[in-house]
């Protein structure tokens, strides 16, 4: 897969089994790439990052990587040198993109039962739908996502499988710029098919979450009602 930003054109790498894609990692070099950056090489990929998630939840991802399934399957896709912009190779230069630390203390997910904190973890840290949902990627603080500019008030240009551009959308608690006036059901719906409370479709840009389950939605949607409310002409005059 290929994507595009203001840090260039890079190509999602070989996660397959195959000897050049995930491979020639061990797990734990594997768990050290997804939590710093850093790459078997020494170099670093800043697209790959998951510092928050929990080592269960890390592992679980390293099983599935290992694992039988079809998907990951050994596939001799080549690994294509990335073209950074040269906005990405100042930045890499001056050091203001950095790894992030491979902090030695475990990262323990939050209670299911906490249903804000559970649903915190899952929007920021899990399924970063705050990356995509916030000002841009440039922009985005992985360490602290909630100090991200435009913090889930959308704008951020995606791409849709036709390489149409579709700005996320505003998931904040603003009543007719947001999702304020959503009941959970609505959010649910939207999330896991598509469809918005007025019938129409979601772009292809927003990924379906169809195997999301009840309880993490819930999660999602009570976490998401505590997020500062934000008007989208703010966003556009650059607040
Ligand atoms: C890969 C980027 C990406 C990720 C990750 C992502 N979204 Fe989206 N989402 C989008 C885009 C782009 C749109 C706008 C689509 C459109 O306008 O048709 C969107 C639209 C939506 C909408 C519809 C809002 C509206 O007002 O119409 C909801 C709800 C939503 N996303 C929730 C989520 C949740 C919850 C998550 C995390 C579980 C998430 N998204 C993760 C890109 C993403």
């Amino acid at each position: 897969m290929q994507a595009e930003s203001a840090f260039g054109e890079w190509w999602s790498a070989n996660i397959t089994k195959h000897p050049d894609g995930l491979g020639r990692y061990s797990n734990g070099e594997l768990a050290y790439l997804l939590r710093t950056g850093i790459q078997k090489n020494g170099t670093l990929n800043p697209f790959m990052l998951f510092p928050n998630l929990s080592d269960e939840d890390l592992g679980a991802v390293i099983g599935y990587l290992r694992s039988d399934n079809s998907s990951t399957q050994p596939s001799p896709v080549q690994r294509k040198t990335p073209d950074y912009s040269f906005l990405a190779k100042a930045l890499f230069k001056l050091g203001a993109i950095k790894p992030f630390p491979f902090d030695e203390e475990p990262i323990i997910a939050p209670s299911k039962s906490d249903k804000f904190a559970y649903g915190k973890y899952l929007a920021n840290s899990v399924f970063v739908c705050a990356e995509c949902h916030s000002e841009s990627f440039e922009t985005f603080n992985y360490a602290d996502p909630e100090s991200s500019p435009g913090f889930f008030g959308g704008g951020n240009p995606l791409e849709d499988m036709d390489f149409v551009v579709v700005p996320s959308r505003n998931l904040t608690p603003h009543p007719t710029d947001g999702i304020g006036n959503w009941n959970l059901d609505q959010f649910g719906q939207a999330v896991q098919s598509g469809l918005r409370p007025d019938g129409s479709g979601i772009s292809n840009a927003m990924p379906r979450f169809l195997l999301l389950k009840e309880d993490e939605i819930e999660a999602i949607w009570e976490y998401l009602k505590t997020v500062p409310s934000i008007e989208n002409e703010k966003l556009a005059k650059g607040k």
